[in-house]
């Protein structure tokens, strides 16, 4: 399939809805100098989770793989004056890297990044009765995404907005005989949701300058 078009769209729609300044340019850009894996949110899905945590009037955001922290940013733009964003990143250089382009953003005050492992950090936070979030953003390894949900929903509260990226994997989803674990997590994570009574959910296919992906929404009843 050409996936130009879609590419080609979503240059045009963020050339008019999506400007970025210097401190989201720089986070980008310092994925390329410091040898990052390109794997960050794009613009359009960035300003969509901005948008998804200000219709929620998110005070307290959770997110799981912080990478250089580009959807951080976008993230914690969606605050007000007094909100607090946590992101959980395992590796250190990631970590180190984000946190550079948070303060460069400006937003060091309102961002605490954990260095450590999500199912560590999300016990731990469980058993230290940590305050619910109003909206969390799975965005790390595949395979436990299903417990990570699982752990995000005792972390919130009635209305929470729960988002789990790269459910659709360029259409591998389909493939029930895939061997790729990223796949299969992907895969049961999907069927869990599909049963969870707990909250409302949908996927939507998401195209144009990344691969074609999708992002699970999900809002707790
Ligand atoms: C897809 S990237 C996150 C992208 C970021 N949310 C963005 O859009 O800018 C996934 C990140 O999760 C981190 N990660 C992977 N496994 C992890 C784990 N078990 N615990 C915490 N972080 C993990 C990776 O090191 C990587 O930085």
């Amino acid at each position: 399939m050409n996936y130009k078009i879609f590419e080609n769209v979503d240059k045009y729609i963020e050339r008019l809805l999506i400007p970025q300044d210097e401190a989201l340019l720089k986070a980008e850009e310092s994925l390329v100098t410091e040898n990052i894996p390109l794997i960050s949110v794009s613009p359009n899905q960035g300003k969509l989770l901005q948008i998804l945590a200000m219709s929620c009037n998110a005070k307290r955001i959770l997110e799981i793989g912080t990478l250089a922290g580009y959807s951080t940013i976008w993230l914690t733009r969606a605050l007000p004056e007094d909100g607090k964003l946590i992101t959980i990143e395992f590796d250190s250089h990631h970590a180190e890297v984000a946190k550079k382009n948070i303060t460069r953003a400006g937003l060091e005050d309102k961002v605490t990044i954990i260095n450590g492992k999500a199912m560590d950090v999300l016990e731990k936070m469980l058993g230290d009765k940590e305050e619910p979030f109003d909206f969390i953003f799975i965005d790390a390894d595949k395979p436990p995404y299903t417990k990570y949900f699982q752990l995000a929903m005792r972390l919130s509260h009635k209305g929470t907005i729960i988002i789990a990226d790269n459910v659709i994997r360029d259409g591998e989803i389909l493939d029930e005989n895939s061997s790729d674990e990223k796949v299969i997590g992907v895969q049961r994570f999907n069927k869990f949701l599909s049963d969870c009574k707990e909250v409302n959910a949908t996927i939507l296919q998401t195209v144009g300058v990344k691969e074609y992906d999708g992002m699970a929404i999900a809002v707790v009843k």
